[in-house]
């Protein structure tokens, strides 16, 4: 499919066949496509896209993340242009922070394509030495956080099994951690500015010592962010720079993203995880009523659809248990008008009234 236009939650493909998006740009279009506050950020175009020098936006941004977002445990944050990068760096610092390489991940987690992070040719094996991976949404992995990890990193949500009744493991988390001093990296590049106005963070009221943002603090431009006690980030030595960090054009955007989501204009979150309520409700109703093994599990207005009708508690279970047709689904469900990315992830937005949601479930009703 080749996209020739995105308004509101619409993408309208070259033969100009309309599909009902729910990926959103991987979650970062929280407001919508081609929404009222994309249209006043092209007017920075006129004064300029990339200085290579600090910019008025970036302070009003760091002002609006430091008093509204985490003020109590991050007060300084450095800007990049995207999650990937904001994860690299937010690695790097715990490793020159703490003077420890190895890395503690969990699976099922995605935090960009990081070398040591991900399966494929081309990384030497010695990346991934340096990298431990816990079984996620287990207690099995407490044993594992041992004193020379430098960090751990989680995904507060997971995208590959997005879920509400996370909070207990990740306050035990948090103080195994504490306990053995490894730093508590939340990466927040799909959950921050989504599952709450203070993220994943502010869901589950854990205090992670760095974090990383992305998507929706871009409103639409590429953007990373990692943030932390001032100690942490000052760490001597560490590299942060970059041609496009914190150019003027993203960071009015996340200017006026924040601005937004501080005084409820657009974004209402209240309303945005009704949705993805309603969503759930909906569909698992639909998958119950004409008895396929499927259901809808999520947190918030992130969702996806499982194959099975089994209790899942984390990636590992879901592929145990997961039917071997999805493929079939997602196209069906994309021929009768609704459009899932291929990571499976369903991202909404404020453009996804309770109208679209049952228009998606009168076409998944259709497709199975
Ligand atoms: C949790 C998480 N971390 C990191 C990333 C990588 O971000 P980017 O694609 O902007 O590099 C993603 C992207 O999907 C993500 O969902």
């Amino acid at each position: 499919m080749v996209i020739n236009k995105a308004y509101d939650c619409y993408i309208e493909d070259k033969q100009g066949n309309k599909f009902i998006d729910t990926s959103m740009g991987a979650g970062s279009q929280i407001i919508g496509h081609d929404n009222k506050l994309i249209r006043k950020i092209s007017e920075q175009v006129k004064s300029g896209t990339i200085y290579t020098i600090p910019n008025i936006h970036t302070d009003a941004v760091n002002f609006y993340l430091k008093k509204y977002i985490n003020p109590e445990f991050h007060d300084k944050y450095v800007f990049c242009n995207s999650g990937t990068e904001a994860n690299m760096r937010a690695i790097r610092l715990a490793r020159a922070y703490t003077g420890k390489n190895k890395i503690g991940r969990f699976h099922g987690g995605w935090h960009g394509g990081l070398d040591g992070f991900i399966e494929s040719r081309g990384v030497p094996s010695i990346f991934n030495e340096l990298v431990e991976v816990l079984p996620y949404n287990d207690e099995g992995c407490f044993e594992k956080i041992t004193p020379d990890l430098a960090a751990i990193i989680i995904e507060p949500v997971q995208g590959s099994n997005p879920r509400s009744d996370i909070g207990i493991f990740l306050q035990k988390l948090r103080e195994r951690c504490t306990e053995t001093g490894v730093l508590l990296i939340f990466d927040e590049v799909m959950t921050g500015f989504r599952l709450s106005m203070r993220g994943g963070a502010g869901v589950f009221s854990v205090k992670p010592d760095v974090v990383t943002y992305g998507k929706v603090l871009g409103g639409g431009f590429p953007i990373g962010a990692v943030g932390g006690k001032k100690e942490i980030l000052k760490t001597k030595g560490v590299f942060y720079g970059g041609t496009f960090s914190a150019n003027p054009l993203t960071m009015y955007a996340a200017k006026l993203i924040l601005k937004t989501i501080v005084n409820k204009r657009y974004i209402r979150y209240d309303k945005l995880n009704l949705m993805g309520e309603l969503l759930r409700d909906k569909l698992n109703q639909v998958f119950i009523d004409k008895k396929k093994p499927m259901r809808v599990i999520g947190c918030g207005s992130t969702n996806r659809v499982v194959f099975t009708d089994k209790i899942i508690k984390n990636r590992e279970d879901r592929d145990k248990l997961e039917s071997q047709n999805q493929k079939y689904f997602y196209n069906q469900l994309k021929s009768n008008g609704v459009f899932i990315n291929v990571n499976g992830i369903i991202q909404l937005s404020m453009s996804h009234t309770h109208k679209i949601i049952n228009k998606i479930s009168s076409a998944v009703m259709s497709t199975i």
